[in-house]
């Protein structure tokens, strides 16, 4: 294992440049680093909120590869640190370590990619897209929400939509967007009807686990990002272990050789104080 540079490590205080609502529960935060600016796609950063807490978030946008130079993270509130986050605006100031992490690796020119995205699992998924424009890829992107309201970058899909750089199909749970049902659903009927070169997803594990399954029947290479407790991000303190592997060094990003050896991937997670839990 090769040790991070410190300054990777080292938490950088930065100041929020602007912020964007995408719904009524997720923000994005933007600001100006120059190693989150070269950083790849499916990259972690920890950010820490001043007097709450620091938590793992991916970065939704890469400073090199953004109009504004800005990165940014985008944050889905479900507890206190991402309430506090969610609640700061431009001007205030938070704390970054990383990138952290492995990263999506883009199949080559003239190749075609599925990506499946459910919710927030998005926010990862839209510095590889963006990747894969650039590359020539012939990318078809599956996004999968509850009900419009939780619709989430449809800005920066529609634009690469509207100019025929990505075919995109929008699911929802309740049929108020895009079609009803289930992204699996849909993903299983382009995965029977096109052929792909690999399947990137993140979002529910029980949606990238059912992922897995169609593509291993097809016997199509899978990029998975996967979630665990992140404390140290440097492969330290073991909170993060799936298998035999370590989520913060050896992941986020995992693909199928490693995937088929998890066994919890799919079924269980760890608690804070290290117990299993089911999916
Ligand atoms: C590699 C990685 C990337 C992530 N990227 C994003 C992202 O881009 N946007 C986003 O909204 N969320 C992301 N998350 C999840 C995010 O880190 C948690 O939602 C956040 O830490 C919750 O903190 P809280 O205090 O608000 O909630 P809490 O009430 O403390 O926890 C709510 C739930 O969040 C999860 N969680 C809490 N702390 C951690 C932690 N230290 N590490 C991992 N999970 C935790 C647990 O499942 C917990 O049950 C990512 C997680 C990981 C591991
Ligand atoms: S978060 Fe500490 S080893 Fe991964």
């Amino acid at each position: 294992m090769s040790a991070y540079p410190t300054e990777v490590n080292r938490m950088r205080i930065v100041e929020i440049k602007a912020v964007k609502d995408e719904n009524l529960n997720v923000k994005t935060i933007f600001f100006e680093d120059d190693l989150c600016s070269s950083a790849e796609a499916g990259q972690f950063v920890m950010v820490w909120i001043p007097g709450v807490d620091e938590i793992p978030l991916t970065l939704s946008s890469i400073g090199s590869r953004s109009k504004d130079g800005l990165s940014s993270v985008t944050v889905a509130e479900v507890g206190e640190a991402t309430r506090a986050l969610r609640g700061m605006e431009a001007g205030e100031l938070i704390g970054v370590r990383g990138p952290f992490g492995n990263h999506f690796e883009t199949v080559s020119r003239g190749g075609r990619a599925l990506v499946v995205g459910g919710g927030i699992g998005m926010a990862s998924l839209m510095p590889l897209i963006e990747r894969l424009v650039e590359n020539d890829v012939e990318t078809t992107v599956l996004f999968g929400v509850k009900s419009r309201s939780n619709l989430l970058f449809m800005e920066r899909l529609g634009e690469l939509s509207a100019q025929g750089r990505i075919r995109l199909l929008v699911t929802t749970e309740d049929g108020t967007y895009g079609a009803e049902g289930l992204v699996t659903e849909a993903a299983e009927k382009v995965l029977s009807s096109g052929r792909f070169d690999v399947v990137y997803s993140c979002g529910p594990e029980a949606m990238m686990y059912k992922i897995f399954g169609l593509a291993e029947k097809l016997g199509i290479p899978v990029q998975l990002s996967l979630e665990r407790i992140i404390r140290c991000a440097i492969g330290i303190c073991g909170s993060c272990v799936v298998g035999p592997y370590r989520v913060c060094r050896d992941g986020p990003i995992f693909t199928s050789d490693r995937l088929r050896v998890i066994r919890d991937f799919g079924r269980f997670r760890r608690d804070f104080n290290g117990r299993k839990t089911p999916i």
